[in-house]
């Protein structure tokens, strides 16, 4: 089995003209509770993104020796989801291992609690039988299972859509353990949460990373979280990565050069919320999820 579940490698990222991501590579170990830091832009959801292979990194022509093939690749789970820009043909099939959560819309809304969370075992089942909402007792069985352990079996038969945020939060987190995702990867989930409900979700992603020794890889806006949470932060600058190590060791002139002095000196825990929604990553859950709506 090998060690690294996320082997990131001289990636670089443009939209039209502007370069967003610079030669960035990264290495997660199974097992690592890894947060994502960065002011807005700094590309922390376009990385995320590349993970899943929902976003396509540049071909070769970056390279400054024109000669020289592009060996830029992304793997997750030991799977080469994109190299040179070029997406794996299996992508679909090694994003069954990876479980995404988003800051919101993580849930259809017309659909009870229960069958969002069965979602995830569509990855594993006939694809026939996910199509028409065919689901055997003992993946109800999981899926009830998955509830109770994030706290919401009673809301098993609910809309969706009548949750508070932190309960959808909480579901999404259920479907991924449904999914029996191998790394969860988290684009500011507790961003719109109130402080109550967002320490919950840290906590169980905490609890399901040191019990399932599921990775998770989460892009926090709040250091504090980081902190509290996540041995090691990865925190990206422009495009780059600017840090890479111990959360513990991130102290404040690390925050001011990563974020610039001015939000240093009126304090990084501020709750800062992202105006920018992945709106790709959750279209791609969400046009599964409506095969069974
Ligand atoms: N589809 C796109 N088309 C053009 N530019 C894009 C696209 N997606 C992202 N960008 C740009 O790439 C840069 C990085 O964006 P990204 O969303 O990854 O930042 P982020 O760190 O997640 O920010 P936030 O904290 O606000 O969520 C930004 O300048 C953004 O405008
Ligand atoms: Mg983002």
């Amino acid at each position: 089995m090998q060690a690294n579940v996320v082997h990131v490698s001289e990636l670089n990222k443009s939209f039209g003209s502007r370069q967003v991501l610079f030669d960035l590579s990264l290495n997660i170990e199974r097992g690592e509770m890894v947060a994502l830091i960065g002011s807005s832009g700094s590309g922390k959801s376009t990385l995320l993104r590349h993970l899943s292979g929902l976003t396509r990194g540049d071909g070769g022509a970056r390279k400054k020796d024109s000669s020289h093939e592009d060996s830029s690749h992304v793997d997750v789970l030991g799977n080469s989801i994109q190299r040179g820009g070029r997406l794996h043909r299996s992508v679909r099939q090694y994003r069954s291992g990876i479980g995404y959560i988003f800051q919101q819309f993580n849930l259809v809304g017309r659909m009870s609690v229960m069958n969002n969370v069965l979602i995830g075992s569509l990855g594993r089942i006939p694809r026939w039988r996910g199509v028409c909402g065919l689901f055997s007792s003992a993946e109800r069985q999981q899926a009830l299972h998955a509830l109770e352990r994030v706290g919401m079996a009673e809301y098993a038969e609910r809309r969706a859509s009548t949750l508070s945020g932190g309960q959808q939060q909480r579901v999404a987190i259920a479907r991924a353990l449904t999914q029996r995702a191998e790394i969860i990867l988290a684009d500011e989930p507790v961003a719109s949460l109130d402080p109550e409900s967002a320490r919950k979700v840290m906590e169980l992603l905490s609890e399901i990373n040191a019990q399932d020794k599921t990775t998770v890889l989460v892009s926090l806006h709040q250091v504090d979280y980081a902190r509290r949470y996540c041995p090691r932060t990865v925190a990206l600058k422009q495009g780059r990565i600017h840090y890479n190590g111990p959360t513990l060791s991130l102290d404040d002139a690390h925050l001011a050069r990563i974020y610039g002095a001015e939000t240093a000196a009126i304090g990084i825990h501020a709750n800062e919320i992202s105006a920018s929604p992945d709106a790709g990553l959750q279209a791609a859950v969400l046009r599964t999820a409506s095969r069974l709506a």
